[in-house]
This record gives structure tokens, sequence and C-alpha cells, in this order.
């Protein structure tokens, strides 16, 4: 038996390979099917399953695909409804897979049909579960995606509260969880770094399975403090349910090598988005006007989910060399399947052909801090709410990057916006947004808020309304 999780950093998603006598089964599988099928193929074994926990909202499954190309069976949980051909597994259905079984548990909460699938060994003992996002290490999944006009994000937490006390805590304690998500991901609020644990410590250390934990209790604090989801989750989730396109199609196209001048004229009269993935600091130094910066070596997929509101918007873009087929892909991971192309020689090229380049002023903490001490300064913290309330410049305001197209109101020509995150990346995004929107005076604190409470730049720190600490 081999248990393999293929973690995705950028996604914070964890999918699974687990092979027993050439048998495999992929459980919540990424876009991209190749890697689950090269693996499979290297070790001689045949995928025969591919089970996904739920309609996952935050990222596009390939599940679809994987099945056209190896022949395998799709199995969601019970009360599952798609477009495609799966198999609606029946609460502890039991799937052979060489010598080992997988039992599905339905755990509606999260999601109606959500379930978490339990690996039983080759000597018949529960050895794992996948729990998808109804538990994570040190969270469970949030209740309120699935919410519909006769069900109310706490019935959804109610049902959530049933399945973890009736289905999950029962097991054994040595029972290890390999949980769909980890630290990052916007399906949970309180998730912890780790992406495995063994059962007994999470009973431990979860506070959402608290042993005297009131099923009021529980519904009362995994609804409290839940942040709208980012737009494009309900879109993803509708994509699962009616089955994403052919990456490589997608590939084909996006996958494109553009000169200056048809990259150019694709920009200017197809409406392309430029989108920039390089590295922050050379974005800052000199990019194409009215080019949007989302790096890719930060949490690229969510922020372009977060902040492209259309799915079909075209995009074209430019990244550093070898780095192509990467970003068409990890585009596709949430459903943004109309890329056209990039920018052939990059940045390099553009100059060379006498093209005009912006720049975004960046200045350190430090010489912030200079300013702020011979007067008042537009200080922009583009934070979460939570980050920001926990501490926060003094006198500065909070647009936060997630809600950017929803405040654009609170922003102000007149006003110099110094903007600044927690370490320089989501700052740099907000400044391209606004820059490509028409608000020429911000500047970027570079290395952020990180930064800046090395300096003596005055802090607010958060006061408890109720205990005044
Ligand atoms: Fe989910």
């Amino acid at each position: 038996m081999k248990i393999e999780q293929i973690y995705t950093g950028c996604l914070a998603q964890g999918a699974y390979y687990i092979e027993s006598e050439g048998e495999v089964a992929i459980i919540d599988p990424l876009r991209e099917t190749s890697p689950y099928i090269e693996k499979a193929e290297k070790e001689g074994a045949k995928i025969k399953y591919i089970f996904e926990t739920h309609f996952h909202a935050d990222f596009v499954s390939g599940h679809v695909e994987l099945a056209e190309k190896t022949g395998a069976t799709i199995v969601y949980g019970p009360g599952a409804r798609a477009d495609f051909d799966f198999h609606e597994a029946k609460d502890d259905e039991i799937f052979e897979l060489g010598k080992i079984s997988i039992k599905v548990l339905h755990t509606p909460g999260h999601t109606q049909e959500s379930s978490t699938f339990l690996l039983i060994d080759e000597n018949g003992k529960d050895h794992a579960i996948f729990s998808g996002d109804t538990l994570f290490i040190g969270d469970v999944g949030r209740p309120d995606l699935a919410v519909k006009t006769d069900l109310t994000q706490e019935d959804l937490a109610g049902m959530l509260y049933d399945s973890l006390r009736n289905k999950i805590m029962t097991l054994a304690d040595d029972v290890i969880v390999y949980p769909a998500h980890g630290a990052g991901s916007a399906c949970g609020k309180n998730m912890s770094k780790e992406t495995t644990d063994l059962l007994g410590n999470q009973k431990q250390m979860n506070y959402a399975l608290r042993a005297d934990m009131t099923k009021d209790e529980f519904i009362k604090e995994v609804t409290d403090g839940i942040l709208p989801p980012p737009q494009y989750f309900q879109k993803n989730a509708m994509l699962n349910k009616t089955g994403a396109g052919s990456l490589d199609v997608v590939m084909e196209k996006g996958n494109v090598a553009l000169d200056v001048d048809t990259f150019e004229a694709i920009a200017n009269h197809e409406g392309a988005l430029v989108l920039d993935t390089r590295d922050r600091f050379q974005f800052a130094e000199s990019h194409i006007p009215n080019s949007i910066f989302i790096g890719l070596d930060g949490s690229f997929a969510p922020w372009v989910g977060a902040l492209i509101t259309d799915l079909n918007q075209p995009i074209i873009f430019l990244t550093d060399e070898g780095r192509e087929e990467e970003v068409v892909t990890r585009l596709s991971r949430v459903g943004y399947d109309n890329t056209l192309g990039y920018l052939k020689g990059g940045i390099v090229a553009w100059k060379a052909a006498g093209k005009e380049v912006d720049s975004i002023e960046s200045i350190s903490a430090e010489t912030l801090a200079g300013k702020v001490a011979t007067g008042p300064v537009d200080i922009l913290d583009v934070r979460k709410p939570t980050e920001w309330e926990a501490e926060h410049a003094e006198g500065a305001e909070n647009v936060a990057l997630d809600y950017i197209n929803e405040n654009m109101d609170k922003i102000s020509a007149d006003k110099d916006y110094h903007v600044h995150c927690a370490g320089g990346y989501r700052s740099v995004i907000f400044c391209s947004i606004l820059k490509s929107r028409g608000f020429d005076n911000v500047t970027n604190i570079e290395g952020g808020m990180a930064d800046m409470l090395k300096t003596d730049i005055p802090m607010t720190e958060y006061v408890c309304p109720t205990t005044g600490k």
C-alpha cells in the first residue's frame, strides 16, 4: 500500500495518490491530469477510481478529463448531482483497491454531498481518513458556501457537528487525517501549518472537536468571523459540477509566444488583460503600462480568482523564460481558460522595441518612518480586516486587497497613498490595480508591516471591547 500526499502550496491543497497491488485511486485531483497519469504509468499501475470529497469551490478539478483519459470511475458522495457520468456513492459503500478498501462516510456540513473516505488496510484495520473540507488540521470546513434558500449556514454547521461527532470522532485515535487543505486556504479560517496529523491529536487540539462542546456552541464558533468567500468560489463550484474542458486545448491556445506588435495588438484591440507574473521587484522597476501584477511566487491562483472577476477574461502574460506552461496551468486551476499567449522576450523585448514602460515608486519602511515623523502621511493598509484589527499604523486606512473591487469608492484621487501589506506582495498587486485605473499617486512600501514594525512608526493595537485589553 502506498499513500502519497501531493501538496500544492499556491492553493494550500492536498491531492492524494493511493496505490495497492497496481490499482490506484486519486483523491481530489487538481486540474492538470498528467502528474497522476505519469506517476501511475511509471509504477505500472492503473487508475481505477477518482474520489472527490465534494464539489470544490476553490479550484477546478480535472476529474472529468482524468476519467476520460484513464477509464477510471469518478465517485462523489450521496446527493451529488453533476452533468457528467459518475458513481453516486451510498453512505458506508466500500470500494476495493488491490488489497485495501475505501469506505465512504457521508459527512455533510461543509457541503451537503461532502464525504470522508476511510482507508482500510490489508489487515482490515482503519488506517486513515481523507477528510476533504470536513476536518482540517486545527479547523473544520466553512459551512457558508452551500447555503441555499432552504438551508442556512447554521443548518449546515449543525450537520457538520453531527457528521464530526457521529462519523469521525468515533474512529480510533491512531487513524491518520489527510485533509484537502492546509494553512492559507480560504476554505477554513484557523488551519495549522501541518498537512497531516493523528485523529487522536486532533481530538485534543482542534477547537471544533472539543469533547464537551454543545451543538449550539459549535454552530456559533464555526460561523463566527467567516469572511465573505472570494468571487470565484461559486464559479469554480459550478465548473466542477458541469465538468471543465480539456487542459490540452487551453494549453494549445495559451502557451503561445507573441511578438511585441502582436502582443500589443491583442491588448489594445481584443481587450486582453496584461498579467505580469514576474518577481515583484522587477515589476515595480519597469512594466507595461496598465498591466496587473500577480506574481507566480506567491498565492498566485487564489489572487487571480479573487481579483479577475470574469473567468472568460482574455489574458496575455509576462513571465520568466521557462515558466510559460506553469502560468497557463496555474490560471486553469481556478478556471481562467482564456489565455492567449505570452510576450516573447518579456520586458526586454518590449523596451528594445521602443515601447513605453511604467514603474511603481517603492520606498523602504525606514523612509516611510521619516515621512511620518515630519507630517501626516496617507497610509493605506491592504491586509485583511483581521490582520488590520490585530495591529496597524496609527491613522492608516484599511482597504483589503481581497475586496478592492467592491471598495473602489473608498479610494480618493486626491490622496498620495503609501500602500503596504504584511510583506510586500499584496501591496504591489494593489498598486498595479490602482495605477491601471488611473490613480497615479501611489507609493509601495517594500517589506510591508514586517519592516514597519522595526521602525518607530506609531502603531495602534487591538483593544477588545469586552475586556478593554
Ligand atoms: Fe471546499
